[in-house]
């Protein structure tokens, strides 16, 4: 047997990979996916859609190109910006931070979103946890301090932040945006819920790069992902991307479910409605964060019992996310906001766990 240390690199050896719960939980909130599939005559065209598909064919660059021109068009992107898929966000930010030079920095306000950190590090890269303020809130300053101390340095802004839920100020990231030489990657994965954006800074920024996702909207099992940009970088990030990375079954659900972007719309409209009813009723029984996103981050009163109280959902088939280990986060969880039944059964096991 070959000595294990002396193939595979230090910064892998020492972490554990990304736990996925296995099992089919009877409610499932911890992974902010969509509780809605598209409605039955809808997914009856989408597979007469996928009929006709080449799959004995590699993905077709046009079918590719086309997708991003309906991109571009439907998220107003300036000309001139251009756009690169990737299999999920995730995707993209590895294949980010392959094409970065070891000597740039990754920071992030902390606490965020756990892939930023653990994808800098298992690629070697150094990162720099910037504390958020006690509200969740950017700490600006220590930011602009981070930035400025670990030049070259790329900063990720969740926007809205996971696991907190909050967007932060425009004019925030505008202030950071004025740091000259600080690449900024603002990660709008939940931007159908908070509606919020800073696409339109692009033409004017070329340091600002912006992330989308279709996972939270509904499409979480398609794993696809974009990123738009000047071109001086996508011409980079083309290089890094393997050349078939978004199978053509996905290429075609993409372009079919932009055709129901107002299904999307909808659903995505119901879950922000069913957001303040369930922040509602939270916020009776534990400290409850407001959210742009589609998910609440909570800390019930007796905090130091969020592990028994998640592991007495689990045991009442209600899967949600313990978020109680992170720094800054102690005795919190963080749900997905679910369908209006969804949300009751976990609201009612709650209570008994509490
Ligand atoms: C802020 C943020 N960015 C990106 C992702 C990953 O999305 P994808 O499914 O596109 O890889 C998530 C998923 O939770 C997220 O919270």
């Amino acid at each position: 047997m070959a000595k294990l240390e002396r193939y595979i690199a230090d910064q892998v050896r020492a972490r554990a990979a990304y736990h996925v719960p296995a099992g089919e939980p009877r409610v499932k909130l911890d992974a902010m996916e969509s509780p809605y599939s598209l409605p039955i005559e809808v997914r009856d065209r989408w597979l007469h859609a996928l009929r006709d598909l080449a799959i004995n064919r590699y993905p077709a660059v046009d079918h590719y190109q086309r997708l991003k021109k309906r991109l571009a068009a439907e998220s107003g992107l300036a000309p001139g910006c251009e756009i690169v898929l990737g299999n999920g966000s995730d995707e993209i930010l590895q294949n980010l931070l392959l094409a970065m030079s070891p000597d740039v920095t990754v920071v992030a306000p902390t606490p965020t979103f756990v892939m930023y950190e653990q994808i800098a590090s298992l690629l070697g890269r150094r990162f720099v946890g910037v504390p958020l303020k006690d509200d969740f809130g950017l700490d600006v300053r220590a930011l602009k301090d981070a930035l400025t101390r670990h030049a070259p340095a790329l900063l990720f802004l969740a926007y809205p932040n996971n696991p907190t839920g909050i967007l932060y100020q425009r004019a925030e990231i505008e202030e950071l945006l004025a740091i000259e030489d600080a690449l900024i990657v603002v990660d709008e994965a939940y931007y159908p819920f908070a509606q919020a954006t800073v696409i339109d800074k692009l033409a004017t920024h070329p340091q600002l790069m912006v992330l989308r996702t279709l996972s939270k909207q509904g499409l979480a099992g398609m794993r696809f992902g974009w990123l738009a940009a000047d071109p001086v970088w996508t011409h980079e990030l083309e290089k890094v991307r393997l050349p078939y990375n978004i199978n053509s079954v996905t290429v075609a659900t993409i372009g079919f479910a932009l055709d129901y972007a107002d299904v999307f719309a909808d659903q995505a409209r119901r879950i922000r409605d069913e957001r303040a009813k369930l922040f509602g009723a939270l916020a009776a029984i534990a400290t409850v964060w407001p959210s742009e996103a589609n998910f609440l981050l909570f800390r019930p009163h007796k905090a130091h019992e969020a592990g028994r109280i998640h592991r007495e959902l689990e045991a009442r088939g209600v899967l949600i996310k313990n978020v109680s280990h992170h720094p800054g986060l102690t005795g919190c969880l963080r749900v997905t906001v679910g369908t209006p039944d969804e949300n009751q059964v976990f609201l009612a096991a709650l209570a008994q766990a509490l």
